[in-house]
Parts: structure tokens; sequence; C-alpha cells
């Protein structure tokens, strides 16, 4: 999709026009990948607009940060605050939201420590990330031929700008070959994740995912579909998965900020399951009473953005969709 253009950036406390949100072609960052970022989303709701889940999103910039030895100029908080200050000044309701903290100008050579430490808040308009199509069919997918990182060679815990090399080519390799997305193992074979999601299947009613050690990002949509699960009744299971659990699974779907939860149809032309989709539907219910604040925020996962909300709270007797 592409960008408006227009609206406004925070760089390095200053908010500035789009169009001169700029770094100079010298800044580490563009040679190397020396970047961490975030992918947070802000929703329209009833009490006012929210981030979700902004502490644990903010938590994860900064753990990143650290394991690539980067301060940031700015403490959580004060960055934390920061985001809300972009979008109020963009005046969105519903957005994307893009902090990005990286090595900047200063000089060329692999060591990034003499380059400055910057910081950008980007927010956009952002729709559905693997199409509408596919979060009402399913999306038609592959096992990639690239493997997520090895152990102990990119830090997958890190949202780190360089582990989406890996990334990039697990997107391409799909789209080239008519896919919508694709999905990784790790290097022993064991299912990780997509290229930019988390993956779950379900088999005889029991929701299955990879852990933090099959090479994934710990996604926070992730923790938050694992919370709703555990809150309808449903066991689930962090556990290493083979690849062919995803061949007769009975449902499978991704998770993440952009795609949120997406069904996924077929994997390399196996039709998943019967087509009918119950556990995913359940979760994509309960995910979506919580983000358009339709039931109580119970786990403490919003955070208004605009003076004076939330408005009236939801009624107190409102209870998430039953999957059950
Ligand atoms: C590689 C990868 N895995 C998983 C996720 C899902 O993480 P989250 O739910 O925190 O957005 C993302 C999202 O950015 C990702 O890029």
């Amino acid at each position: 999709m592409a960008f408006s253009g227009s609206g406004k950036i925070w760089m390095n406390g200053a908010l500035v026009d789009w169009a001169d949100a700029k770094i100079h072609i010298a800044s580490h960052v563009i040679h190397y990948g020396s970047a961490v970022f975030e992918g947070a989303r802000c929703y329209a709701t009833p009490r006012g607009s929210a981030c979700f889940r902004l502490d644990a999103h903010m938590r994860r910039l900064y753990d990143s940060a650290k394991i690539y030895r980067m301060t940031p100029v700015l403490s959580e908080d004060a960055l934390t605050d920061a985001v809300l200050e972009t979008i109020r000044a963009n005046e969105y309701k519903a957005c994307y939201i893009r902090p990005i903290v990286y090595r900047g100008y200063e000089e060329l050579g692999v060591n990034p420590f003499p380059c400055p430490v910057d910081t950008a808040i980007l927010t956009w308009e952002w729709g559905a990330y693997l199409g509408d199509d596919a979060v009402k069919r399913g999306a038609d997918v592959r096992v990639s031929s690239w493997s997520r990182a090895a152990l102990n060679t990119f830090p997958t815990l890190a949202k780190s700008s360089a582990n989406y090399a890996n990334s990039q080519l697990i997107k391409m390799e799909a789209i080239a070959e008519g896919y919508s997305e694709g999905i990784a193992l790790d290097t022993q074979g064991n299912l990780s994740e997509g290229s930019g999601q988390n993956l779950f299947v379900v088999r005889d009613g029991v929701i299955y995912t990879p852990p933090s050690a099959a090479a994934i990002l710990p996604g926070i949509t992730r923790d938050t579909v694992i919370t709703l699960a555990r809150d309808l009744g449903f066991t689930v299971r962090e556990d290493m998965l083979p690849r062919e659990l995803l061949y007769i699974a009975d449902e499978a779907f991704f998770v993440g900020t952009a795609a949120e939860i997406t069904p996924i149809r077929s994997v390399d032309k196996i039709t998943i399951g019967s087509g009918e989709r119950p556990v995913t539907e359940a979760l994509r219910r309960a995910f979506f009473d919580v983000i358009s604040g339709e039931v109580p925020d119970r786990h403490n996962w919003l955070t208004f953005v605009y003076p004076g909300e939330p408005l009236e709270p939801v009624s107190t007797t409102a209870t998430a969709t039953s999957a059950r």
C-alpha cells in the first residue's frame, strides 16, 4: 500500500514533514542494516483511539537495542510519550506505528560505535497486510526453501532490520511462485514462522505454536493469542513442531501486528483441514473484540491517545465471545 506522503514524522525529538524526513546516504544503517524497530497499531474504539500493547512493543524495542549495544537517547517512557505525540500531531484515529532506532551518520567502517544512535517514529494508515481476500478466504502459502537464522547467528529475539534480509528472501520466493506468503523452518527443520508473522496450528482442538527456540520473533500478537486462547479454555502448546503437522492440521493461521489473525487455506497446495475454521474464528472474534474496545480491557492492553479519552466505559457485563 503506497504512502499518502503527508503528515509528520518524529525524528530525534522534532516533528518534521513527511517529505523532509531524510537521512544521509552515508548513514551506517543503510549499508549494514544497523537498526532495530517496532511495528504497533493504534485502533479506533468507541471509547477513543487506543494503541494496542504499546508497552510490550516499547519493551521489545529497548530489548532489541540492548542486544545490539545501542542506547537510545530517550528513555523508554519518553519515547512512548513521543509515539503518542506523533499520532496526535497527525490526528490519526487509527494507524500503524513504526518506531526505529538506527545508527546514523559519522563514518562507514563496520564498527557501528562511532555512529550516533538516532531515532524516528513513523505513523501511517495501513490496512490488511496479506490482503482482504486472505483474511476472508485464507492465505495460500508455501514452505520456504530458506530457513530462519541458525542459533547464535542473527539473534531472532531482536527485531533487527538485518533479520529482514532473510524475511525478504522468504517473501520474494513465495510471491515469485504465486503464493502470498512463505513459512520458514529453523535450521533443524522445525516449523518456525512466516516472513513477518508467527504461526499457529490446530489439531484435534489443541492449539500449537513454535517456541522462541525455533528462531521466531516472539510476537506480541502471538502472546495475545495465547492469552486469549487460554482465557477461552483452549489448550495451547509451545512446542517444536514438524513441517508435516501443517499438512494434517485442522486449521492453521498467521498472527502479527500487521497481519492480525489471518487464516491459512493451503500449504504447498495441500488444503488445510475441511475449510471450517472454528478455532481461528473464535480467536479472531476474541481478538477483534479487544482491539475494537467492545469488551472491557481485562489485560490492560490499551493505551488511549487523546486527552479526554477514554470516553464512557463499556458495560462491565459485556463478555468476550465464547469459543464454545
Ligand atoms: C519475523 C516476524 N515474526 C513475527 C512477527 C509478529 O510480531 P508482532 O505480533 O509483535 O507484530 C513479526 C512482526 O513484525 C515479524 O516480523
